[in-house]
């Protein structure tokens, strides 16, 4: 089968596509046949080694297909399912594996492309509205790349919850589509301190309750100054780069607020996996969120995905087609 492995961490340059075995399913793995493979900003910390991981390697942590083959000890899961995963180390591939407890069907009617786009960043986005800071009606939260993957769902989380969003952007086009996620106040950050503009916004208001932020080195410090007192910073990622060590101090000046850096796969264990895949689905197939697909790449040119990706050129979510 043709998969895309790299053999040295560095650019885009180092993915190329290879023919490989087809992987056979240890005990509690399933092999599924992919359909389509979703990109995530986490594939390219493990390319450029952000992230460690044993060479050669496969890329890609999710995809949705069917499932081929059964390991040894797997209970509810048969060849035949229509299957989603963000569970896989290497979805850039016509064939993968998966632990059986991280793959889950899916309800009819549901396309796959549209499952692949929306497993890991839409359970990403289930998390932190649900659990991380569970959001309800009146919060005020404040979400950065309101245009991208995570940011789009979490923008229409926000609203079918009730909550009043405010949002970062980095050009006119992705304003346009964090508005028509539902977002209350968009701010282009290249025209304004974002920081700024939302403490204009507040007025007299306290400050935010939540601010979820993916993008890192860049926004943390404004994060931080737009809460109110006790309010949470989610930090989930770092498109910009890592946040550097602060000094804990300003948690206390800024009103004993709190700071979490939340992973997906501490939020998936069972049952609690399978009630968020089901109440994530469940919106997706009744039509209240809408799962953009930016573009699809067949897998010679994942690469090229990478590099739009990286360069900030993607808006919604890019799929790898094998
Ligand atoms: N912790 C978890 O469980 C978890 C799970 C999934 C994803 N994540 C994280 O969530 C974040 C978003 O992931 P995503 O897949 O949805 O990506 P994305 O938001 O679709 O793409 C990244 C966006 O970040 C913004 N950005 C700001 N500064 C950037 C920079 N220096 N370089 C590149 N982009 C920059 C860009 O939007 P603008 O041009 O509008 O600024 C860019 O489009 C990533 O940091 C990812 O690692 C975390």
């Amino acid at each position: 089968m043709r998969a895309v492995q790299i053999t040295e961490t560095g650019g885009p340059e180092v993915m190329t596509v290879v023919d490989l075995p087809t992987p056979e399913p240890g005990p509690g793995q399933v092999r599924i046949a992919v359909a389509a493979a979703g990109l995530n900003f986490i594939d390219t910390y493990f390319r450029s080694g952000v992230y460690p991981g044993s060479l050669p390697m496969g890329l890609g942590r999710e995809c949705a297909g069917t499932v081929t083959a059964v390991g040894d000890g797997v209970a509810g899961l048969s060849v035949g399912d229509r299957v989603v995963t963000a569970g896989t180390t290497a979805s850039y591939a016509e064939e993968c594996l998966a632990p059986a407890v991280q793959v889950f069907t899916l309800p009819d009617g549901l396309d796959l492309d549209v499952a692949a786009a929306s497993a890991l960043q839409g359970l990403t986005a289930h998390y932190l509205v649900r659990s991380t800071f569970p959001l309800a009606e009146g919060h005020r939260c404040l979400i950065h790349a309101g245009a991208g993957g995570v940011g789009g769902l979490l923008i229409q989380m926000a609203k079918m919850i009730g909550a009043e969003v405010f949002t970062t952007v980095g050009t006119a086009e992705k304003a346009a589509i964090a508005r028509g996620h539902g977002a209350d106040h968009v701010i282009n950050y290249r025209e304004t301190d974002f920081a700024e503009a939302v403490r204009a916004e507040l007025g007299d208001a306290p400050g935010l309750d939540v601010v979820y932020d993916g993008v890192g080195a860049d926004t943390f410090d404004g994060s931080l100054s737009v809460l109110r007192p006790r309010g949470m910073m989610a930090l989930f990622g770092g498109s910009s780069g890592q946040v550097p060590p602060f000094d804990l101090q300003r948690l206390n000046a800024g009103g004993s607020l709190f700071v979490t850096r939340p992973s997906l796969f501490h939020y998936m264990d069972p049952p609690e996996g399978q009630q968020r895949v089901d109440e994530l689905y469940g919106w997706i197939v009744d039509g209240e969120l809408d799962v953009p697909i930016g573009g699809r790449y067949p897998l010679a040119e994942a690469a090229d995905a990478h590099r739009a990706l990286e360069g900030r050129l993607t808006t919604g979510k890019i799929l790898i087609l094998p």
